[in-house]
C-alpha cells in the first residue's frame, strides 16, 4: 500500500503547483498521473497567464476582476474571482523567481499583451509557449523537494471512508496491477475533457477522468453545460492557434476579406469574449461568407519579425498542417472545442463537499469562470487554486491526521476491473467513443436547441448502456491501453451526459450556452449554478446553489 500525507491526482499546472506548495510547506506529498508531468496538456496552453501586474496605471486586480465577472456573464463566483485576481501578481513573481522565462519589456519589466475581453493588456507571456515555460519551471520545482511522482498510475476510484477523503486507486499500467494510494487529502487536477468531442484542441489524455471518479464518488459537478469553442482552431486538425495572434493584433476575414467582427462587437472587434467571437464565426460561415466551410485568421500585417519573435509555434503549427506560411497567407480556422467551464464543485479553498478532497484546475469549478472564461485565465486559475487548495489541503491535515485505508474500494474496483476483462464478446470502446463524438460534436455544440440536445441524451444514454458489456479484448497486464482507453470512454460519458442533461435544462442562453430556442439570457430564473449528480442512467440536476455576488450586479453584456 502506497502512503502518503497528500496525494495530488494529475501532473499539470494545477497538480504540479498544488504539489510545490505542499512541499514548500514540509508536507509528505505526491504525485499520481496517468502520464509523464511534462506531457501534459497544460504544455500546450499557448498565449500566456493574466494578472493586473503594477505595469500600467490604467489596470488593477479590481479591473481584473471586472473584465471576469463580465466575461463570466454574471455566473462567476465574485468572491471567488476576486481572490483569483488578488491573489495573481504574487504568482507572477513567484514563478519568476524560481526561473520562469517570462518575454520582457526593452526596459526589463513583465511584457504583457491585449486579450480577448480584457479592459487592458495583462497577459504575460513566454513567447506563445507559455504553458511550456511554466510546466518545465514547476516540474524544476518537483525534482527540487523531491516530490515522488507515480507516473504511468491511472486513477479509477476516490476513497472515501467514514465520510472523509482516504485516498484513490490506482492502476499501475508497468505491471496491471490496481494499488491502494492512501492519503489525509486528496486534490484532483486532471484537467478536461476536450476528447467527448470528435475534434478538441485537448491532448489526447483530456478524459474528463477526475469528473467521472467525483461524479461516481458522490460529489456533484457544477456548471457543466458551459463548454468553450475557442475562437481559432485550426481547420485541418482542431489544433490551437493562440489568442495571442488576435492579441498581437491578427485579423478575422470572412470571403468578402471583411473584419467581420465589428458588426458583433464594435468596440473589441477580434478581441471580444471567445463565445462572442466563436457565434460570430460560426454565424458568417452559417450565412454562406465563409470560405470552403471556415474563416481566415490574417497575420500578414505583422510582419515577418513580429510572428518570429512572439508567435513561433503558431506559424509553426499552421505551416506543418496546412503548408501555408502565416507570413505570406491568411490561415484557414475554424471555433474548436478548448475548454470546460464546468467542474467539480468546490468552495474558493478548492474543497469540495466530502471532507479531505479537492480540485484545482479545469476538472474544478471554483467558479472563477461562470458561463465563459477569458482567455490567459486558465493557467492563472491553475496556479492560484493549485496552491490554494494545497494551503487548505495541508490544514485539513492538521486537524483530521487519520489514516483510513479504504480496502473495500481496492476490491471493489479489482473486481470490476476483472469483469471487464473477463468478458470476451461485446463492442470495443472505440466504436462506443466514436457515437459520443459524433453526438457531442453535432448536437450540443455552439448553438443549441431543444431537438439536438434531446437527441444527444437519447445517443449518449445508448452509449452508456453499451458500455456496460464493452469488451477488452487486450487481456495482457503491461501496458494495457485497451483497458484504460474503456475506462477513460466511460468517464467522458459520464461528463458528456452531464453537458447535454445541463444544457437542456438551462432555457437561457448565457455565456458559451446559446439556445436558439431561448436566444435571452433570463436573469429572473437562471442566475444559479447547475449541479449534477450521477445516477445509474442520467444525471440529476439540482440548482440550489445561487452565484456569490460582492460588487457587480448584472447588466447587459456588450462589447
Ligand atoms: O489562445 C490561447 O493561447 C489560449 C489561452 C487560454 O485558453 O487561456
Amino acid at each position: 500500500m502506497i502512503k502518503h500525507d497528500v496525494v495530488v491526482i494529475g501532473g499539470g499546472l494545477a497538480g504540479m503547483r498544488a504539489a510545490v506548495e505542499a512541499a514548500e510547506r514540509g508536507a509528505d506529498v505526491a504525485i499520481v498521473s496517468k502520464m509523464h508531468p511534462v506531457r501534459s496538456h497544460s504544455g500546450a496552453a499557448q498565449g500566456g497567464i493574466n494578472a493586473a501586474l503594477g505595469n500600467r496605471e490604467d489596470d488593477s486586480p479590481l479591473n481584473h476582476a471586472f473584465d471576469c465577472v463580465k466575461g463570466s456573464d454574471y455566473l462567476g463566483d465574485q468572491d471567488a474571482i476576486e481572490a483569483m485576481c488578488e491573489d495573481a501578481p504574487r504568482q507572477i513573481i513567484w514563478l519568476e523567481h524560481r526561473g520562469c522565462i517570462f518575454s520582457r519589456l526593452p526596459d526589463g519589466r513583465i511584457a504583457q499583451r491585449p486579450f480577448g475581453g480584457a479592459g487592458s493588456p495583462r497577459t504575460c507571456y513566454s513567447a506563445d509557449v507559455t504553458g511550456l515555460v511554466i510546466l518545465h519551471t514547476l516540474w524544476e520545482q518537483l525534482e527540487r523537494f523531491k516530490v515522488k511522482v507515480y507516473e504511468e498510475y491511472f486513477c479509477t476510484a476516490l476513497c472515501v471512508e467514514d465520510g472523509v477523503g482516504s485516498g484513490v486507486v490506482a492502476y499501475n499500467l508497468r505491471n496491471g496491477e490496481l494499488e491502494l494510494v492512501t492519503a489525509k487529502a486528496v486534490i484532483f487536477a486532471t484537467g478536461g475533457l476536450g476528447r467527448m468531442y470528435a475534434k478538441t484542441t485537448n491532448g489526447y489524455a483530456s478524459t474528463a477522468d477526475g469528473l467521472g471518479i467525483a461524479l461516481r464518488a458522490g460529489l456533484p459537478l457544477m456548471d457543466m453545460e458551459f463548454v468553450q469553442f475557442h475562437p481559432t482552431s485550426l481547420k485541418e486538425n482542431g489544433v490551437l492557434l493562440s489568442e495571442a495572434a488576435r492579441g498581437e493584433g491578427a485579423y478575422l476575414l470572412n470571403a468578402d476579406g471583411e473584419r467581420f467582427m465589428f458588426k458583433y462587437a464594435p468596440n473589441k472587434g477580434e478581441l471580444a469574449s471567445r463565445d462572442v467571437v466563436s457565434r460570430a464565426e460560426w454565424t458568417e460561415i452559417l450565412e454562406g461568407r465563409g470560405v470552403e466551410g471556415c474563416v481566415l485568421l490574417d497575420l500578414r500585417h505583422l510582419g515577418r519579425e513580429k510572428i518570429l519573435e512572439r508567435l513561433p509555434q503558431i506559424r509553426e503549427l499552421a505551416l506543418d498542417a496546412t503548408g501555408k506560411d502565416a507570413i505570406n497567407e491568411p490561415i484557414p480556422i475554424l471555433p474548436g472545442m478548448h475548454y470546460a467551464m464546468g467542474g467539480i464543485e468546490t468552495d474558493k479553498n478548492g474543497a469540495t463537499r466530502i471532507p479531505g478532497v479537492y480540485a484545482a484546475g479545469e476538472t474544478a469549478c471554483v467558479s472563477v469562470h461562470g458561463a465563459n472564461r477569458l482567455g490567459g485565465n486558465s493557467l492563472l486559475e491553475t496556479i492560484v487554486f493549485g496552491a490554494r487548495s494545497a494551503r487548505h489541503a495541508i490544514d485539513h491535515i492538521k486537524s483530521n491526521g487519520q489514516v483510513r485505508p479504504s480496502e473495500k474500494t481496492l476490491k471493489s474496483e479489482q473486481d470490476r476491473m476483472s469483469e471487464m476483462l473477463g468478458r470476451s464478446r461485446g463492442e470495443r470502446a472505440p466504436q462506443i467513443r466514436k457515437r459520443m463524438n459524433a453526438t457531442m460534436s453535432k448536437n450540443c455544440f455552439i448553438f443549441r436547441e431543444k431537438t439536438q440536445l434531446q437527441q444527444a441524451i437519447d445517443d449518449l444514454r445508448e452509449t452508456r448502456e453499451a458500455m456496460k458489456s464493452v469488451v477488452v479484448m487486450d487481456k495482457s497486464k503491461t501496458f494495457n491501453t485497451d483497458l484504460v482507453g474503456t475506462l477513460e470512454t466511460q468517464f467522458l460519458i459520464d461528463a458528456a451526459q452531464c453537458v447535454a442533461t445541463g444544457a437542456l435544462s438551462r432555457t437561457e442562453s448565457r455565456g458559451a450556452q446559446a439556445r436558439t430556442d431561448y436566444p435571452e439570457r433570463d436573469d429572473t430564473n437562471w442566475l444559479v449554478h447547475s449541479l449534477a449528480w450521477y445516477t445509474d442512467s442520467a444525471p440529476r440536476m439540482d440548482y440550489s446553489r445561487k452565484v456569490t455576488f460582492t460588487k457587480w450586479q448584472p447588466e447587459v453584456r456588450s462589447y
